[in-house]
């Protein structure tokens, strides 16, 4: 049985100062959540939030690693130092990071491998945009985007690797996949999963769907059979948006 996992992505969004109140209220407030809940906060909110939720169930996370060691990679952040402030968990491959930065499958397979060895559990991040969506290559671009993203990490890695769907034209846009086109998209990424690692491996991977869900959408998507939580951007930055959301199963 797949437990659902709830994680709000903050994005360039919140000062320090504002992580810390908003985590601390989430700390209360999440304490009696059925669900796995996670943040993901800007690097320099980090120190703040994890202080905020000492003793709380949430999970704090990264927005991205860097994948070396460390030393002359200007304005990088190493697995170590976040291991360091008690960060253990990172989303890689977000669809901002692919268009915005560049960041390729195999440069974003390259930090996935490196976090797993440094202990870390991932999201990875997949998703098509409208024009691959509308010619026909969605199976296509997801399958590439699994397969490379994942390539090299063994069946045990896959214990902490949770997969976010995020169709881009889904994100921030306030349009929602379909919850029948969400399921067909996360039953075909499993698949796919199954096809690497088997289909122990693959009925036991979380795979969120992330793009503009909201309260009032959530349940429905949750309810689809292959869809096991929610990658949330705008609708996890006010505690009124966010807390409905990680209790949708109460
Ligand atoms: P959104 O973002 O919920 O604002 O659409 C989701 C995401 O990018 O993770």
């Amino acid at each position: 049985m797949r437990q659902l996992y709830i994680a709000g992505n903050w994005k360039m969004n919140k000062t320090p100062s504002e992580a810390a109140l908003f985590a601390k209220e989430l700390a209360e407030k999440a304490a009696d959540a059925k669900v796995k809940v996670m943040v993901a906060p800007t690097f320099v909110c980090l120190p703040a939030v994890v202080e905020a939720l000492k003793g709380s169930r949430v999970i704090v996370a990264a927005q991205n690693v860097n994948d070396h060691e460390g030393g002359a990679y200007t304005g990088e952040v190493s697995c170590d130092m976040l291991s360091d402030i008690g960060v253990k968990t990172v989303i890689l491959g977000h669809s901002e990071r692919r268009q915005y930065y560049g960041e390729t499958d195999e440069f974003i397979n390259a930090k996935v491998l490196f976090a797993l060895k440094k202990g870390f559990d991932i999201v990875l991040c997949v998703g098509e945009t409208l024009s691959e969506r509308e010619s026909g290559r969605l199976r296509e671009v997801l399958g590439r985007q699994v397969k490379v993203g994942l390539s090299g990490l063994s069946a045990e890695d896959m214990a902490h690797v949770t997969i976010a769907y995020e169709p881009v034209w889904a994100i921030g846009t306030g349009k929602t996949a379909t919850p029948a086109d969400a399921e067909d998209a996360h039953a075909f990424i499993r698949s796919v999963v199954a096809g690497i690692f088997g289909s122990d491996v693959a009925e036991n991977t979380i795979i969120q769907y992330g793009g503009s869900v909201k309260s009032g959408n959530v349940r429905e998507l949750m309810a689809q059979k292959d869809i096991d939580g929610a990658l949330v951007g705008g609708a996890s930055l006010t505690l009124d948006q966010f807390l409905p959301i990680i209790h949708c199963v109460d």
